[in-house]
């Protein structure tokens, strides 16, 4: 779809990339972006709903929207999307945060379904960073969201594939702001807790068996990803109440850094014989 410039452009922030906009959590980034005086470009498999929002952003903020429908698990579609970003120099930032998730235990699988949530939640995450980092780097500037979960944190809560995926997006998150920092690219990591979308019953999860006091809005989750990401966070956790529990955790992982790689095995391990002791 092609765009209706309404804003004047020297008015504007940029334009915003958002993926998995055409509901949840995304739409809702595209809708505080715009308000925020973004134009955007909007991706998702749902064309309707793509155009039903841009066409409701357009009038109610004036922004430029544009609309790219693409598969992030099909190659071709995902390549394309990387053009678009990569060729784009108004880009200034981009929301990864296309996903779904998966249910059950892993020995009664769908691996091919599992496949798919890693090709989305991991490879397109990476690709699509792969594609605006170095225009980023170049233009001195620029912002990459990455919509990790909560579940990052804690394996044992749920299917050990998504977590996976979400401690992938994490991970990889803080290795791009030890290495963008510098160039003054700003990485956030945002790591929602169960948030009240469609992704739920997608997953074949009966979202009715969460506590409600578990369960977020998105657009208050949104909000305080946004109101983290003003604050110059790497990772916000919207529902954490006390930074401090974060910080303490970040600080016992770094101190074990230096203790991790040396020449000889820990003593517990050593055997006289190297036979099972
Ligand atoms: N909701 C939660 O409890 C929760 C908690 C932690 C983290 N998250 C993360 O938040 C992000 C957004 O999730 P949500 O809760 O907003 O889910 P959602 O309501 O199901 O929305 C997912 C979005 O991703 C798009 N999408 C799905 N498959 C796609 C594909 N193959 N190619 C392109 N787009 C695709 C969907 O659009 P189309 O169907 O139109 O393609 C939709 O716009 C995900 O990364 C999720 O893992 C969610």
């Amino acid at each position: 779809m092609g765009s209706q410039k309404i804003r004047d452009a020297a008015h504007s922030r940029g334009l915003a990339a958002v993926t998995g906009a055409s509901t949840g959590i995304g739409a809702v980034y595209a809708d505080r972006l715009a308000r925020r005086g973004y134009d955007l470009l909007l991706v998702a498999r749902d064309r309707q709903r793509l155009e039903a929002l841009a066409e409701r952003l357009i009038a109610e903020t004036g922004a430029a929207v544009h609309i790219l429908t693409a598969d992030l698990t099909v190659r071709s579609d995902l390549a394309a999307v990387e053009r678009r970003l990569r060729d784009d120099d108004r880009l200034t930032l981009l929301v990864n945060n296309a996903g779904v998730a998966a249910s059950g235990a892993f020995v009664d699988a769908d691996i091919d379904r599992l496949e798919a949530m890693i090709m989305l939640n991991v490879v397109a995450v990476m690709r699509l960073a792969g594609a605006v980092a170095p225009g980023f780097v170049r233009r001195g500037g620029g912002t990459l969201v990455n919509i990790a979960s909560v579940l990052a944190l804690a394996p044992e809560l749920f299917n050990g594939t998504y977590s996976g995926t979400k401690a992938f997006v994490l991970n990889f998150s803080q290795a791009l702001h030890q290495e963008l920092g510098k160039s003054g690219v700003r990485v956030q990591a945002v790591l929602p807790g169960a948030t009240r979308t469609e992704i739920w019953e997608r997953a074949g999860t009966d979202i009715a068996h969460l506590p409600a006091d578990m369960l977020m809005d998105p657009d208050e989750m949104v909000d305080a990803a946004l109101a983290g990401l003003d604050r110059g966070e790497l990772v916000t956790i919207p529902s954490l109440p006390d930074i401090a529990e974060w910080d303490a955790f970040t600080a016992a992982r770094l101190a074990l850094a230096p203790k991790l790689s040396r020449d000889h095995a820990a003593e517990r391990y050593k055997t006289p014989t190297g036979l099972p002791a």
